[in-house]
């Protein structure tokens, strides 16, 4: 049965700084999903807290909210089948230190020791995910 999904990506600002947009687009492209819409935007704290409201109250969130804002981050909108679990994988896990080789914040990211992890990408965990945060971004 077909389980075409739509996924919400964030190439987030060290990503953007450190010129990496094109190699991690090239993954989730290469990989066969499609890319449908892309918008570079400068977030506000108020569309970060709607995306990370489950976090708004932990004690590293004010670090999130100086990373996300810290220059301009890439949302990409991208479907395909099984696309939410595809791009988590070719993400890799949340500390870019110990993320997998091969994944993307396992070869590019690295630990900066800010208070915030920094890790390059964001993507939704669940389809209920993709679509709150799809409007945040979109
Ligand atoms: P989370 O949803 O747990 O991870 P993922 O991005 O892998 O789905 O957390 C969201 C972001 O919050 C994560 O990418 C980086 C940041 N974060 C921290 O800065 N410190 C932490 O201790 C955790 C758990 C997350």
């Amino acid at each position: 049965m077909s389980e075409k999904q739509t996924t919400l990506v964030l190439i987030k600002p060290d990503g953007v700084r450190r010129g990496l947009v094109g190699q991690i687009l090239a993954r989730i492209e290469t990989k066969g999903y499609l890319l449908d819409d892309i918008r570079m935007v400068q977030a506000s704290e108020e569309q970060l807290a709607t995306h990370y409201h489950e976090l708004v109250n932990k004690p590293f969130y004010p670090g999130i909210v100086r990373y996300m804002t810290s220059g301009p981050l890439v949302a990409l909108r991208v479907s395909g089948h099984r696309v939410i679990e595809g791009v988590r994988a070719l993400s890799g896990a949340t500390d870019p230190t110990t993320a997998a080789a091969g994944t993307i914040r396992g070869d590019y990211g690295y630990d900066t020791g800010s208070d915030a992890i920094e890790n390059l990408i964001h993507s939704s965990d669940s389809p209920q995910s993709a679509e709150h945060e799809l409007a945040v971004w979109f």
